[in-house]
C-alpha cells in the first residue's frame, strides 16, 4: 500500500489532529475485538499529542482500560529518568487515564542486562499477541529523528533481521537502545509517524522521494497495513511540490 501523507499547516492542529486519529483507530479496533495493541514512540513530538490524548472528547471515547500498552524503543535508564520513553508517556498520558496497569508493558531494561530485555519483551508481546507468527499490533506510532532514524534503528547500526527486538549500540550517542525491528513493526494494522520542523524535512524528502537514500525510516513499510504519515508544512517544506498538498 502506498504511504499516506497529510500536511498540516499549522503544527498544533496536527497534533490535535493525531490525537483525534489516534482515538478513532483504536475505538474502531475495540468495536470488534476484546483488547487493541498501541506501540507509544518516545521523542518530543508525540508529547502534545499525549497531552490531547487526555483531553475530551477523545479521553471520554475510549475503554482506555483494554488497551495494551506497549513501546517501540526504549532508552537503558530507570523509568522515572527524564530521558526515559516509559517515563514520558507515563506522565502524559498513562497516569491520567484509566489504564489497567498489567496493560502497560513497558521495557525493563534497567534490571538487568540489555540483551535479557530484549529478549524478554519478545516473550511478553508473544504473551499478549500470541500465535505462530509475527505479532500484528493495531497501532504503532514513531517519529524519525534528522538523520532518518525511528525508533532506535540508527544509521550505520546492524540489527539481527529474524529478532522483534533487538539491543542496538549507537556509536553516536556511545549508547545502548533497545528497539522493536522493522519485521515486527511492519506487520501493524496501522502504522503513524509523526513529524515536525524544518529540521527533518531533508530526511523526510530522502525516505519519500529518494529511491537512492537508506534511511532506517524507509525500512518501515508495512507488510499489509496503511502507513500515515502525519507531519507539518515545515517538515514537508523539501518535498515536491505535487505531494506538498496541504490537508488542513
Ligand atoms: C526515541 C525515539 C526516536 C524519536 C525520534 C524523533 O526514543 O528518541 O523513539 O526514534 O521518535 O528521535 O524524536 P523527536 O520527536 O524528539 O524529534
Amino acid at each position: 500500500m502506498q504511504p499516506e501523507l497529510e500536511i498540516y499547516s499549522q503544527t498544533e492542529r496536527l497534533y490535535q489532529a493525531a490525537a483525534e486519529r489516534i482515538s478513532q483507530i483504536l475505538e474502531l479496533q475495540l468495536r470488534s475485538k476484546e483488547i487493541a495493541t498501541f506501540v507509544l514512540t518516545g521523542g518530543n513530538t508525540p508529547k502534545p499529542v499525549y497531552e490531547f490524548l487526555v483531553t475530551a472528547p477523545q479521553r471520554s471515547r475510549l475503554d482506555w482500560d483494554r488497551i495494551h500498552f506497549f513501546w517501540g524503543d526504549e532508552r537503558c535508564v530507570p523509568p522515572d529518568h527524564p530521558d526515559s520513553n516509559f517515563g514520558m508517556a507515563w506522565k502524559a498520558l498513562l497516569s491520567r487515564i484509566n489504564v489497567t496497569p498489567s496493560h502497560i508493558h513497558r521495557i525493563t531494561s534497567e534490571f538487568q542486562n540489555s540483551e535479557i530485555a530484549a529478549f524478554d519483551y519478545e516473550r511478553e508481546i508473544r504473551k499478549v499477541l500470541p500465535g505462530s507468527g509475527i505479532p500484528s499490533f493495531d497501532l504503532v506510532l514513531l517519529g524519525m529523528g534528522e538523520d532518518g532514524h525511528t525508533a532506535s534503528l540508527f544509521p550505520g547500526t546492524e540489527w539481527n533481521e529474524e529478532r522483534l527486538v533487538v539491543v542496538n549500540y549507537v556509536q553516536k550517542l556511545d549508547a545502548k537502545r533497545i528497539t522493536m525491528t522493522p519485521r515486527l513493526l511492519n506487520e501493524a494494522r496501522t502504522i503513524i509517524f509523526l513529524l515536525v520542523g524544518r529540521r527533518k524535512a531533508k530526511a523526510l524528502s530522502g525516505v519519500l522521494e529518494d529511491s537512492t537514500s537508506d534511511y532506517p525510516a524507509k525500512r518501515i513499510r508495512p507488510s499489509k497495513g496503511r502507513l500515515i504519515w502525519m507531519i507539518d508544512s515545515s517538515a514537508a517544506s523539501l518535498l515536491k511540490s505535487s505531494s506538498r498538498q496541504i490537508t488542513e
